[in-house]
């Protein structure tokens, strides 16, 4: 199965997010990063710009909710289309009602993990979820440093799936790269989240094919 590569438009232009949809259209889906200044210290936008993006977007949006209390909100993502909503383990009450929520109303389910949380508690949880995105760096801010000592997270989902007979994806984000995106699909993602290094390229078609050919060259390497 080849690489998923998901632009971040938090590294967009603000003002001009229909035309800078433009200029990722060789993506696979765009990612979407919802910020509260609660559960991150840092604030985007919420629901109704998703509404409004998902008029507009050529491709599938994927949601990153970075926020508190994703029990209450997290369904009315779903509701407006986005065809995964990925909240925070940290910030969820219940986390496996909430993915049967978002299950039930036709998105595929993601849940997060900051860096500093274990994946462990979640392994046995994987048939309540078609994403576990394992952050690379700590949420909240584009253009941050990718945090190696995350990837044996990764090895351990990837290993959990592996003969599972499970369509579960795995996503990896923050300071993703031409480089960091080889050592990511080595230890087991498959689905990258690169915000940065695509909007700041001078051609971010040419970035996304380059992150993917990287990223389809080491797939599952160990
Ligand atoms: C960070 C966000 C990321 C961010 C990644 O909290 O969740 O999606 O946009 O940006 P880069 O690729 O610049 O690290
Ligand atoms: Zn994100």
């Amino acid at each position: 199965m080849p690489s998923r590569i998901n632009p971040s438009i938090l590294a967009a232009d603000f003002a001009n997010f229909e035309r800078e949809l433009g200029r990722i259209s060789t993506a696979d889906l765009v990612h979407v990063d919802i910020m509260d200044n609660h559960f991150v210290p840092n604030l985007t936008f919420g629901l109704t710009m998703v509404e409004r993006l998902q008029q507009v977007s050529p491709l599938p949006l994927d949601v990153h909710l970075m926020i508190d209390d994703p029990d209450r909100w997290a369904p009315g993502y779903a509701e407006a289309g986005a065809y995964s909503v990925t909240f925070h383990a940290e910030a969820a009450a219940d986390a496996v009602g909430l993915a049967r929520t978002l299950r039930s109303i036709g998105a595929r389910a993601g849940i997060a993990l900051k860096p500093g949380t274990p994946v462990e508690p979640y392994l046995e949880l994987l048939p309540e979820f078609d994403q576990v995105l394992v952050m690379t760096v700590e949420p909240g801010f584009g253009g941050q440093s990718f945090m190696a000592s995350t990837m044996p997270k990764l090895t351990a989902l990837r290993d959990a799936v592996r003969g599972s007979g499970l369509d579960v994806w795995l996503q990896v984000d923050g300071g993703i790269n031409e480089e960091t995106i080889v050592t990511a699909a080595e230890a087991g993602a498959d689905t990258f989240v690169a915000g940065s290094s695509v909007f700041n390229a001078a051609e971010p078609a040419t970035q996304i094919a380059l992150l993917r050919a990287a990223a389809d060259a080491h797939l599952g390497a160990h």
